[in-house]
Order: structure tokens, then C-alpha cells, then sequence
């Protein structure tokens, strides 16, 4: 995030060059050493900087890695490494390709390795370079997390501190009772020992006091690691959730003066649709971007460096964890909480229409009317206009906006734009909604005011990635056979990904040209008639 073309755009050419031979050098002798020494000739093979995996964590289609080195290594300079589980230390690992690495936390970064094949177990990561089998010799006995069973996350939060956790299971969309809860600190790969008690416990998300002596020297707590356990036994939950520091990402400045509104999303190779989503919602007055990447692996981080870049206040969160989305808006609201007075939380086929005050800022000026004017308002809904194919059978080269046109009569959901510091403790939240503290309340916008329009069922080709991929958690999986008429579901399409036949036409009761016709008239360039995120190229 942090590139140095971005602050040094305006900069003479040469203390640009001069800057970037800079970095080139600090890259190499910090983050890759031993490629560096490899790639003379003649030298000698040197030790590269050690690679340390913290923790394994078995997903369902990959292995997740934690390394406790916190700056990213390029995924193409690494091996990952497996170890068969019936011959020796001795005899030669398998190695493969990882999928991918990436940052994480300050004290971290994570990598990708593809699950173990058979008879196969524990995977390290070496440096490609070093393929020379004797150096492979760690034989690794950790076996993997079970990610059904980890405290994953953890975030500092006042005076407690925020756990997300798998496998206490909780009851879904409630609040449940905490005193059935401990919460456990100590070193990183060490012992828990100290407990506090559990404040609130809420589906996957813990809040816990945190203990005096972490509370009076908060320094000192940074990086603990922390879990929480049931009263009624089943000992501590398994833990990779360290205490950490939020985090300033990119050149966003620490701000006196709260940003009025800010959005969270979470994406997941949707780099394609970010652009228009970013640039519109900062027409109508969205100032803060927290864009919670789950494992894509198309250009969504080029994407976002090239907002940044623009002057957008936007940053990519790594949220590795599968099927939690409802922690991850948890997660995002303790984000903004410092930085925004308001947060909408919602996906980026989603775009609001504000009627009467469809001008810049408009939606800001609605969301500031709410705090001024009533201060017992926590949070406001939204309805959603689900839109279809309407008629077009590829996608839609100007973007959503202007292609979609045709959708249901009436709305169907809502999605919520909240106050962070008034959402209740336990971070409660239900697809997008999250329960108010006591005293406070949630408002619809009358849809003459506002309305979403959701392209939730674009062309074929785009809806049959979408749907192959449900994300949030309590959400059954489209492909099983099961809750079959849920509105989760497209209504009639069974559990085939095949296109039905009047897919087209299909969701098509009104067209409805509102966003379109602004779109063309208000914000297409008057020489070249592009929309600002279309390339002159398209
Ligand atoms: C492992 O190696 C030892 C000696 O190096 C040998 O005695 C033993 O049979 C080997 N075990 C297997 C399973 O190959
Ligand atoms: C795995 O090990 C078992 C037991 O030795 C063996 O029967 C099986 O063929 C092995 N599978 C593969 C894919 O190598
Ligand atoms: C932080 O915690 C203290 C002590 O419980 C409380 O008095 C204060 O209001 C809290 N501050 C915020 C911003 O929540
Ligand atoms: C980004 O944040 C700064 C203040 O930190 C603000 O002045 C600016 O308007 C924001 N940019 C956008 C595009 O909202
Ligand atoms: C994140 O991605 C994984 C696959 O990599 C998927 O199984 C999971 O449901 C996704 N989770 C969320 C919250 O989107
Ligand atoms: C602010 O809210 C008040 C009360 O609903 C309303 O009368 C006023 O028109 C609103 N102003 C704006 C700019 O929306
Ligand atoms: C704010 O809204 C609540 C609920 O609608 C109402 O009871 C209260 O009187 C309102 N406050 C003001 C200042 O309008
Ligand atoms: C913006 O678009 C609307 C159509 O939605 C049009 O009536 C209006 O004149 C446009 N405004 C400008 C400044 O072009």
C-alpha cells in the first residue's frame, strides 16, 4: 500500500530515481537475501533470513500459513514442503507452488500452500533457491489448526479486547451469555496465564476484559496471545489471535475531526467491479474505504493502490478466514470505529439511489442530518431493489450502473449504514445488520428518499461465480439440497449451475432508468462521453 510512486508523484524525475534505486535496495537486503546472494554467480550458497511458520491452519481447499515474518515474501520465491508420512526425516520432501502470500499483521504475513496429498502431512515453506534436499531437513511434527476449532482475531478495543473465535458454537443470530465464558492470555506459543472474564458472546465474536496488568502497561500486552474457553469445559480453544495495535494502513492521516461516512465491503475477486463501485459512492459522499479482501486472486490490491493513488482514503484488510462474514463486519466496524462516524456495510454490486438528493454528498448529508438532528439513531436501513439480467446476455462493458436496468417491483432486504460507537458490546450482526445499544434505534429511509439497487443477478456468467461462492456463514451452501426456497437462493433455479432458459428476462418486472439516465447525463466527460471509471481503451 505504502508505495513510494504514490508520495513521490510530483517529485523531479531524478529524486524519484534516485529514491526508487533506495528502495530496491532496502527490498533486497530486507525481504529476500538469500535471492540476492543466489543470484551471483560464484558466490557461495548463504544462508536466506529464516523462514518461521507460526501456525498451520487446515482449511477446507487449502493449508494457511502464519509466518513471523511480518513483511510479505513473493510467493514465486518459495516452496512449500511436504513431508510423506510413512518414510523418514531423510528421504525427499514433495515440493510444490504456493498459492499465494500475502501481509497480515504487524507481527505476520501468511501463506498459501495447497493441502497435502495423500500420505502426506505437515507442510514447511522453504526458499526456491534452496532446493538442495539436506536443507530440507526440518521434519515438522506440528500438525495443522483445525479451523473449526481457533480463536483467529483478535482486536484491542478500549478497555477489552475483541475475540473471534470458531468452535464454542454459539447460537447463531443472538446474543449469548458470557458469564459461560473465560478468556485466556500469554506469549505467543506459550502458556495462557492469565484469565479475565468474558463481557459479551455473540456468534463467532468474544469480548473479554482484559486483565489489569495488560491494562495498566497496554505496551507490554502488544502481541500477547489470547483465547477463550467454555466453563462447562472443553479446555481452551486452540488460538493464533494475538493482541495487536490498529494498524495504519497507506498514507491515510490520523484525522481529528471524524470522517462523517465510511464503507466496508467484503470482496472476493470482484476487482473488476471496484472501481465504478469506489468512485460513485465517493460522488455521493463515502470518504473512507475499508475493502476486506478474502483470498482473491485477481488485481484488486492494483486496484486499490490505484484509488489510493487518485486521492481515494482506501485500504485492503486481509481477511483470510473462510466463511465468516459476519465477524469480518464485526472486525470492520472496531476499524472505523476511531476514524468514522458512520460505516455502511455493503458489497460492491450494491449502489444507492438517493431520489430527491441524488447530488454529491447527498448521502453524507443524509447520514449527518441523522446525528445532528436525532442522536438516538444508531443505525439506518436502506431497501434494496434486486435488478437482473435485463436482457443482456454478457456484462455489461460501461459498468453496472448504466447496464442493468430491469428488476423486481419491490424491494426486497435492507442494508445498514451504523454509528460504530453506538453498535450493542457483543458486535452482534445478522447479514449486515447489527443490534443497536440499549437507548438507541434503527431507521428505515422511506424509499423515496433512498433505495439500493442490488445487481444481484447479473449475466449468467457472472451470477454462476457468484452463487458457487455463497460467503456468509449461516448461509446454507447454494449447491446443497437443502432450504430450497430460501431468499437467499435465486427463486426456481434448483441446484444445478446451469443457465435456465428466460435467465435473461427473468427478475425483469420494471425497468427502471433512474441511475442509468443520471449516470449518462451527469457524469459521463463531454469530449469522450467515457464514465471516469471506464478506460479509453474499453
Ligand atoms: C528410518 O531410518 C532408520 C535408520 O536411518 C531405519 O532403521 C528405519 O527402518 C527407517 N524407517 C522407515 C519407516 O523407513
Ligand atoms: C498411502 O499409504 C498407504 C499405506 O502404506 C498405501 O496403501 C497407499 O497406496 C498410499 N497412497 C498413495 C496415494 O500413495
Ligand atoms: C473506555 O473504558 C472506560 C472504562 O471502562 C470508559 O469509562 C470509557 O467511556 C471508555 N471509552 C470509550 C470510548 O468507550
Ligand atoms: C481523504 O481524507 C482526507 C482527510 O484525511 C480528506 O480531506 C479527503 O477529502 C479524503 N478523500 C476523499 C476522496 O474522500
Ligand atoms: C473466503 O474464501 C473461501 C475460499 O477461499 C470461501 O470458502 C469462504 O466462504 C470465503 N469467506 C467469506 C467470508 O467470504
Ligand atoms: C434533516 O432532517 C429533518 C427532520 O427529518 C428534515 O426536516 C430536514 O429536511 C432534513 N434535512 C436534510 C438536508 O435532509
Ligand atoms: C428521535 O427519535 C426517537 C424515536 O423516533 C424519538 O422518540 C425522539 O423524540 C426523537 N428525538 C428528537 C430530538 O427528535
Ligand atoms: C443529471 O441527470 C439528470 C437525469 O437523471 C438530469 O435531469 C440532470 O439535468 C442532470 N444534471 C446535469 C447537471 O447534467
Amino acid at each position: 500500500m505504502d508505495s513510494p510512486h504514490t508520495k513521490k508523484k510530483h517529485k523531479p524525475k531524478s529524486i524519484f530515481l534516485y529514491f526508487s534505486f533506495f528502495l530496491f535496495f532496502i527490498f533486497f537486503f530486507c525481504s529476500s537475501n538469500h535471492s540476492f546472494y543466489s543470484s551471483l554467480p560464484s558466490s557461495p550458497i548463504t544462508l536466506p533470513i529464516p523462514l518461521h511458520v507460526h501456525h498451520r491452519i487446515l482449511f477446507p481447499d487449502h493449508l494457511l500459513l502464519m509466518l513471523s515474518n511480518p513483511k510479505i515474501i513473493p510467493s514465486t520465491q518459495l516452496h512449500c514442503v511436504y513431508h510423506h508420512t510413512l518414510l523418514n526425516a531423510s528421504s525427499n520432501p514433495l515440493l510444490l507452488p504456493l498459492l499465494s502470500t500475502d501481509r497480515y499483521d504487524e507481527f505476520r504475513s501468511i501463506a498459501r500452500c495447497p493441502l497435502p496429498p495423500t500420505n502426506f502431512s505437515a507442510v514447511d515453506l522453504t526458499w526456491r533457491r534452496q532446493v538442495n534436499h539436506r536443507d530440507v531437513q526440518f521434519p515438522v511434527r506440528a500438525k495443522p489448526h483445525n479451523w473449526e476449532k481457533l480463536a483467529y482475531e483478535a482486536f484491542l478495543d478500549n478497555n477489552t479486547v475483541v475475540v473471534f473465535v470458531k468452535g464454542l458454537n454459539l447460537r447463531p443470530h443472538r446474543v449469548s451469555d458470557a458469564t459461560l465464558y473465560q478468556c485466556h492470555f500469554g506469549l505467543p506459543n506459550g502458556a495462557f496465564r492469565l484469565t479475565a472474564k468474558a463481557v459479551s458472546a455473540a456468534q463467532e465474536v468474544v469480548r473479554c476484559a482484559l486483565p489489569q496488568s495488560i491494562w495498566n502497561s497496554p505496551d507490554k500486552g502488544r502481541g500477547i496471545s489470547v483465547s477463550v474457553s467454555d466453563v462447562r469445559g472443553g479446555g481452551v480453544i486452540p488460538s493464533v489471535a494475538r493482541i495487536g495495535r490498529f494498524e495504519k494502513q497507506g498514507r491515510v492521516k490520523v484525522k481529528e475531526k471524524k470522517f462523517e461516512l465510511c464503507a466496508c465491503t467484503m470482496v472476493w475477486n470482484q476487482a473488476g467491479a471496484l472501481r465504478e463501485w469506489v468512485m460513485y459512492h465517493a460522488w455521493v459522499g463515502v470518504e473512507r474505504w475499508f475493502i476486506y479482501d478474502n483470498n482473491s486472486d485477481d488485481e484488486i490490491e492494483a486496484v486499490v493502490r490505484e484509488l489510493e493513488e487518485e486521492g481515494y482514503n482506501i485500504s485492503r484488510v486481509t481477511w483470510p478466514w473462510v466463511k465468516s462474514q459476519e465477524a469480518g463486519f464485526s472486525h470492520c466496524v472496531l476499524k472505523a470505529k476511531e476514524e468514522c462516524k458512520w460505516v455502511g456495510l455493503y458489497d460492491v454490486d450494491e449502489f444507492f439511489y438517493l431520489n430527491q438528493m441524488q447530488q454529491r454528498n447527498g448521502l453524507r448529508s443524509i447520514v449527518a442530518n441523522f446525528s445532528s438532528w436525532n442522536n438516538s439513531v444508531a443505525e439506518i436501513r436502506t431497501g434494496c431493489h434486486s435488478f437482473g439480467a435485463s436482457g443482456l446476455t454478457t456484462h455489461p462493458k460501461r459498468g453496472v450502473g448504466v447496464g442493468y436496468t430491469c428488476r423486481l417491483r419491490s424491494p426486497e432486504r435492507h442494508k445498514s449504514m451504523v454509528r460504530p460507537d453506538l453498535v450493542d458490546l457483543s458486535l452482534l450482526n445478522v447479514v449486515h445488520h447489527f443490534e443497536v445499544r440499549e437507548g438507541f434505534e434503527s431507521r428505515n429511509l422511506p424509499l423515496s428518499v433512498a433505495v439500493i439497487n442490488h445487481y444481484k443477478y447479473q449475466v449468467w456468467e457472472r451470477f454462476k461465480m457468484k452463487f458457487l461462492r455463497r460467503v456468509a456463514t449461516y448461509v446454507v451452501d447454494w449447491k446443497e439440497e437443502v432450504n430450497i426456497g430460501s431468499k437467499d437462493r435465486a427463486p426456481g433455479l434448483g441446484t444445478q449451475p446451469i443457465e435456465p432458459p428466460d435467465w435473461r428476462f427473468r427478475f425483469c418486472e420494471i425497468w427502471d432508468t433512474r441511475l442509468k439516465d443520471f449516470l449518462l447525463s451527469n457524469f459521463s466527460n463531454p469530449q469522450t462521453s467515457l464514465l471516469p471509471w471506464e478506460t479509453s481503451s474499453q
